[in-house]
């Protein structure tokens, strides 16, 4: 039998106590988070492939909420341990002060992963753990807060590997991907934070032109202007985990959220175009950007991407076909790759070019040298990220070994 000590942990929670903060995101998307969070001023303690840890004062914890464009979650660790059962579970997340942390009148969630031969049930663990964290309350207050999955009010997240458990408040809530403006997803759309990373991996920064024929419901454009505009995406959200801690500093977020409003600008510097074939995914981009609050920066038109508007001298454009899933599919789709490539090749000289893309087989229908292929996942899927340096005719004919006779 295992015995607990019957203590109680009190989580201290001032202005300037630093805590272990553990940040995730999807994989692939890991370095650009590590450039974020590096951005902001912090050091990494830990840097792995889908996060990483810091330490960090609960003021710096709503910044990057506000701030982080590739995080998911935002985390603050309350308490790792030994565990070998799922009653030594119970009873170390009961000497958590979870009544300091979370009202009688609360709802919980509590997010679970297990990797231990101890049990073969994640729910029941997160059972374990909601049973915990009510049962204290109760007893503390008289009256125990609801659970269930809802990640929309208190939320936390229980790791358990072998034999050692972590128990971390998630700050973020929901996860940050959902930066709900997304009200019109149409198909096969691109998770924000991956838009975001994508954007990020280009080196945008809004001043020169951005293309983005096949647009779809927008994503890429729609997080493109937010980079342009140097524009927080927490911003758009009205709710985090954050603020249903008992601990919340009302006065502190407010002043935080208007210092980046302050540090926004209000016009991208360079034309943002985005075009589809599809006049119902244009339709959904608008409504989506129009909840972001960048319609205006953003050119939609309904065409084939081949009548896509080039404004001259240079700038980015970005293509995120269709993979192709059915045989049929592959078949239409290598017509449409070869077409891009022309296209990059016969219209965009002087561009940075990118194709993302998770079927590398038809990318090599594009029939250009990439100059960089960096990896990165959406969802299960493996893709790439492929650039294409698009040079205009001076530079070909330099390095052609015939130029010097042309010239
Ligand atoms: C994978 S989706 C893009 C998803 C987008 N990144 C998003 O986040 O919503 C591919 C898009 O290409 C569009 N498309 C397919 N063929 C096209 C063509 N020939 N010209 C322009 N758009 C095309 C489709 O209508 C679809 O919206």
């Amino acid at each position: 039998m295992t015995t607990t000590r019957r203590t109680t942990k009190t989580i201290r929670h001032d202005a300037s106590t630093p805590y272990t903060i553990s940040i995730t995101c999807a994989r692939g998307l890991a370095p650009f988070l590590q450039q974020e969070v590096e951005a902001l001023g912090h050091e990494l303690r830990v840097a792995h492939e889908t996060g990483v840890e810091i330490r960090a004062t609960m003021r710096d914890v709503m910044r990057l909420n506000l701030w982080l464009r590739t995080a998911f979650s935002v985390m603050v660790l309350l308490e790792e341990f030994e565990c070998r059962s799922p009653d030594e579970l119970y009873a170390n997340a009961k000497k958590i002060a979870w009544e300091e942390m979370i009202s009688p009148d609360e709802y919980v969630s509590v997010i679970t992963r297990v990797d231990t031969p101890t049990i073969k049930n994640s729910t029941f663990a997160g059972l374990r753990v909601k049973d915990a964290i009510v049962d204290r309350i109760a007893k503390k207050k008289g009256q125990r807060p609801d659970a269930g999955p809802n990640r929309d009010n208190v939320v936390v997240n229980l790791f358990w590997k072998e034999e050692r458990c972590w128990l971390y408040l998630n700050t973020s809530g929901r996860k940050l991907s959902d930066r709900s403006y997304r009200r019109m997803p149409h198909r096969a759309p691109m998770q924000e934070t991956l838009a975001a990373g994508v954007m990020l991996a280009t080196d945008y920064h809004g001043d020169g032109p951005l293309i983005n024929p096949m647009c779809g419901s927008g994503t890429l454009a729609i997080e493109a202007a937010l980079i342009a505009l140097g524009r927080a995406p927490g911003l758009l959200r009205a709710n985090f985990g954050f603020m249903h801690d008992l601990r919340f500093d009302k006065d502190a977020w407010e002043a935080i959220r208007r210092e980046a409003r302050k540090t926004r600008r209000k016009d991208t510097p360079a034309r943002i175009i985005a075009t589809d074939i599809d006049p119902q995914a244009i339709r959904a981009a608008k409504k989506n950007a129009e909840t972001a609050g960048v319609h205006r920066l953003i050119e939609f038109r309904v065409c084939d991407f081949a009548d896509t508007e080039i404004p001259p001298d240079g700038g980015t454009i970005i293509f995120n076909p269709e993979y192709g899933e059915r045989l049929g599919d592959v078949t239409r789709l290598a017509e449409t790759y070869e077409r891009m490539g022309d296209f990059l090749k016969q219209k965009c000289a002087g561009y940075g070019g990118y194709i993302f893309t998770g079927n590398l087989d038809l990318a090599k229908k594009i029939g250009l040298r990439t100059s960089r292929k960096i990896p990165f996942f959406n969802a299960k899927i493996e893709c790439r990220l492929l650039k294409y340096e698009l040079y205009t005719g001076t530079r070909k004919k330099r390095d052609d070994p015939h130029a010097s006779e042309q010239v």
